[in-house]
């Protein structure tokens, strides 16, 4: 066991920030390195280091220079790049699942492939072709509405589905031919409708330890309309479920994260760090849509601000394999996102921001900086995350909104993430579909 950590903590999003805010908390000795200084981190770390967080070489060199027992990982790409054995190699621990681990999420016909070879619930149909022809008969065939999705990383963009981006089985093929001809392969899957919702677990490689249940609000503008974003807001309840998810429905989405370490550990790659279950409900229960090998951004925001069991020991039960227990204060939260103008497609760089951080703490809201510099300068991506949290939605709402006003400039947020109204939709969506559904109090 290591004593007072000094904890280098890679990347630099609002995840990032909620992540340090909370090693910080928990008595570590914060060091950060990400491709901008994220302002929040800045003032919590003792020292910062500029490098892309894909250039491992060059982060290990700051965890050197920085001396550090420990280091955290807050996105994929670096897991993608085997940053945790090259910090083990060094004698570096890492939070994070190996590169071989980080597969569930950075190569989706890895993860498909692997839940059907060991049975874990939650399956979908799915097919993997290199070949358009036999792709195209196979949709043919199989005759109901898919998704198509890229097989590697893509940033939560390139994911496809019949309904939504693509209009018919027709234009799922023609984009499905154009992946193929890009990557030389592509992933087709049947569409499972229901409502989607996040399930975190931290898992030692055996224990696997839930956090509470979060709703993500993927699109770029109100009423879910727009293109897909890395995620514009998300809401948790104090009892840790969601209005529309069961108890029966809870317990089988942590089966199947249950399952994936368990397999994952009987192939040889056990999974340490955070396991992102993202799950469709649907009228026959939990599907997995995908597994994301991290915490999610921003539901990392709604869970970490909760946590009452250190950070620092259940990263040290990570690496060792000695992870025992999580606990959370029983509070709902709301995270609001502020975006530039134009995310996605074509956002505001370059223009300043102005934020009452006084302001801000007086409604009792928690601040989080994610894509802007020191100079609050906006960086083209989501910019700053603003968190209520309080006995009840309606209130952790009120204080999400009231704290946005003192956050000034050319940025545009989600006025409905975690709204009553927005939530009877989820509730309405799921009566539609045939559950019988008493809501859980949120
Ligand atoms: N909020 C979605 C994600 O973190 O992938």
């Amino acid at each position: 066991m290591v004593n007072l950590m000094r904890i280098l903590l890679v990347g630099g999003g609002g995840r990032e920030h909620a992540i340090g805010e909370a090693l910080v908390r928990d008595g570590a000795e914060l060091y950060a390195v990400s491709k901008h200084r994220n302002p929040g981190l800045a003032r919590l770390a003792k020292g910062y280091g500029l490098a892309r967080e894909t250039d491992v070489e060059k982060v290990l060199s700051y965890a050197e220079k920085f001396g550090v027992d420990m280091a955290f990982i807050g996105p994929e790409a670096p897991l993608e790049r085997g940053i945790v054995e090259v910090f083990e190699e060094a004698g570096i621990p890492a939070v994070g699942p190996t590169r071989e681990a980080a597969k569930l999420e950075t190569d989706k016909a890895f993860a498909r492939a692997f839940m059907e070879r060991n049975g874990i619930p939650g399956r979908k149909a799915f097919r993997v072709f290199t070949d358009a022809k036999e792709m195209r008969s196979w949709i043919d065939d199989f005759g109901k509405p898919v998704v198509v999705k890229p097989i590697g990383l893509t940033g939560g963009k390139g994911v496809r589905v019949v309904g939504h981006q693509l209009k018919d089985n027709n234009e799922a093929k023609a984009y499905a031919e154009e992946l193929i001809r890009r990557d030389g392969k592509v992933l087709v899957e049947e569409r499972t409708d229901g409502v989607e919702f996040t399930f975190q677990v931290f898992s030692d490689g055996k224990k696997v330890i839930p956090m509470p249940l979060a709703q993500d609000y993927p699109h770029a503008y109100e009423n879910d309309e727009g293109p897909i974003t890395g995620g514009m807001g998300s809401y948790s309840c104090s009892k840790g479920l969601l209005p529309f998810v069961t108890k029966e429905d809870y317990e089988k989405a942590f089966e199947t994260l249950k399952a994936t370490v368990e397999a994952m550990r009987k192939e040889g790659t056990p999974y340490k760090g955070i396991l992102y279950g993202q799950f469709m409900l649907s009228r026959e229960g939990p599907v997995l849509i995908e597994y994301n090998a991290r915490f999610g951004d921003p539901e990392a925001m709604n869970v970490l601000p909760l946590l009452r069991t250190p950070l620092t020991e259940i990263a040290e039960g990570i690496v060792d394999g000695s992870l025992r227990k999580a606990e959370f204060e029983g509070k709902a939260t709301v995270v609001k996102y502020l975006a530039p103008r134009g995310y996605p497609v074509n956002p505001v760089r370059g223009v300043k921001v102005e934020v009452d951080e006084r302001a801000v703490e007086e409604t009792g809201a928690r601040l989080y900086y994610a894509s802007i510099d020191e100079n609050l300068t906006l960086l083209g991506s989501r910019a700053i995350a603003v968190v209520g949290i309080a006995e009840s939605i309606e209130e952790a709402e009120g204080i999400a909104r009231s704290a946005i006003r003192h956050v000034k400039g050319e940025l545009f947020y989600r006025r409905d993430v975690g709204t009553r109204e927005s939530i009877e939709r989820r509730i309405r969506a799921m009566r539609e579909l045939g559950k019988d559904l008493e809501p859980n109090p949120c």
